[in-house]
């Protein structure tokens, strides 16, 4: 019998009048059973959080730096378990949970270095014109208010600390809401903050169901909503609350662009072991994982069957064991709709050169070629184990097919050719660019976010510090400049 999981109200743990499980996909196996907040208790945070937000706004950078480096200090002290939490809450293979541990301790270490630098300097002459002599303008950026971060289930603790940290590097409150799949690596969070000298009310983190969450979308004094998971709901999100400040990290169907110049066999070997790991690795649940593989025909014949070879080489099995590149994904029910798509795509013509089996919650890593353009596979994210393969006739044709989607997340191009990155640079229609790897590659202090259907606005620690807060001017008159 496992403990029931509090959750965090302004600070401090609490308990609410109602419970749910969190299962583990590969096994069924029960990970934990947490409590859910009571409406009144939902209140109770928002509103410390509403209450604190002047005063939290004016903490010292180095009250605030100092939470954020003892955040980042016991995430690495505590790495093994929280690694282990992860994988058995979400599926993920221990490897990338291990890898994701790490990410959030340097989102944590960025952000505490971010606060340190934060708002000092940005000072303007104003004498420029006579009307402004004797005058100096200084900007700082403040925080909008409170903000109401929605985590997804796919990177459960580092999609969090890409929340949180942020947010208490400017000094907003944030009330965390987790995905209900994945919420007990959230929660480990809550307890290393509570270790910390914040304010109480400068954070929470709610585990409310997602069907009480319209209202907390609409509560005004939450102007910031920083939202990472589908479309459809991060759009409803934005649609209704247009006055509101809206971060949306959304989908993608990353593609992997190989062109003529990729051509010795280190090369194409590099290109396919790295389409082949970044297809699958967390079962293809990340926004930016290889779903489209693009090649030029000059290479495509050689690049196939080790693109195949490659994929063929992961290695599915138990989340919890080092030696499994592929788990299981969140639930079977993903499982059976990503087996859906696959056969839809084979059902219309398309040839299935590697996987395409289901069992329970895991989907073998899947190759198709020859894919039609208009099955669901080639117009929408898969988030799941597949890639499909098309040979194209030239650079500008192969950026056009990148460009033939509504996401814009990232593309990866592989060529040597320096003109060629920044052709690429220029052309792709997506919020990043990465040459000579796979989209998938990601630097936590780097901006992060989609152009077209795939989101609005920017994450990556100082980008989301942008986001979070707004400029304000303070002229200062009568100076002997
Ligand atoms: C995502 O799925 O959008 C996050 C990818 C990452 O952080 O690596």
């Amino acid at each position: 019998m496992t403990a029931t999981h509090a959750f965090w109200l302004a600070g401090r743990q609490a308990t609410g009048d109602a419970t749910f499980d969190v299962t583990n996909s590969y096994d069924g196996r029960l990970v934990g059973t947490v409590s859910m907040p009571t409406d009144a208790q939902v209140e109770e945070a928002v509103e410390a959080a509403h209450a604190i937000r002047e005063e939290f706004a004016a903490t010292p950078a180095h009250v605030r730096a100092k939470a954020l480096n003892h955040v980042a200090d016991r995430l690495t002290e505590r790495t093994e378990e929280i690694a282990r939490l992860i994988s058995a809450e979400n599926g993920k293979p221990i490897k990338w949970a291990r890898g994701e541990v790490g990410r959030a301790v340097s989102v944590f270490r960025f952000a505490a270095e971010e606060a340190r630098r934060w708002n000092s300097g940005d000072a303007q002459r104003l004498d420029t014109d006579q009307g402004g002599t004797g005058r100096l303008a200084l900007t700082r950026r403040i925080p909008k208010g409170v903000v109401l971060g929605i985590a997804p289930f796919n990177f459960p603790l580092n999609l969090s600390a890409h929340k949180v940290a942020p947010a208490i590097a400017v000094g907003a409150p944030i009330i965390l809401k987790p995905a209900p799949a994945t919420p007990l690596s959230s929660l480990v969070l809550g307890e290393l903050l509570a270790e910390t000298d914040l304010p109480a009310g400068s954070w929470s983190v709610l585990t409310v169901p997602n069907d009480k969450m319209p209202a907390l979308v609409q509560d005004e004094r939450l102007p910031v909503i920083s939202f990472t998971g589908s479309g459809p709901v991060g759009y409803a999100i934005m649609d209704s609350v247009p006055r509101k400040h809206c971060t949306l990290e959304l989908g993608g169907n990353g593609a992997a662009v190989v062109l003529a110049d990729y051509a010795s066999e280190a090369d194409l070997d590099w290109a396919a072991g790295r389409i082949a790991t970044f297809s699958n690795y967390q079962g293809g649940q990340s926004c930016i994982s290889v779903q489209r593989v693009i090649a030029d025909a000059a290479v495509y014949d050689r690049l196939l069957p080790k693109i195949v070879a490659a994929v063929g080489a992961q290695v599915t099995g138990d989340p919890a064991d080092d030696a499994t590149d592929v788990g299981p994904l969140v639930s079977e029910d993903a499982a059976r709709r990503v087996e859906a798509w696959v056969t839809e795509a084979v059902d219309a013509g398309a040839t299935l050169l590697a996987g395409g089996k289901r069992d329970g919650a895991t989907y073998a890593p899947t190759v198709l070629a020859d894919v039609p353009a208009d099955v669901t596979i080639s117009c929408e994210e898969v988030f799941g184990p597949v890639l499909t393969v098309k040979k194209v006739d030239g650079e500008a044709e192969a950026f056009a097919a990148v460009n033939d989607s509504k996401y814009g997340l990232q593309a990866g191009v592989f060529t040597h050719d320096l003109q060629t990155a920044f052709r690429a640079h220029r052309a792709l229609e997506v919020g990043g660019v990465v040459i000579g790897d796979a989209p998938s590659y990601r630097a936590d202090q780097m901006p992060y976010g989609g152009a077209k259907q795939s989101g609005v606005g920017r994450e990556g620690v100082r980008y989301a510090m942008d986001d979070y807060t707004y400029e304000r001017v303070l002229v200062l008159t009568g100076l002997d400049l």
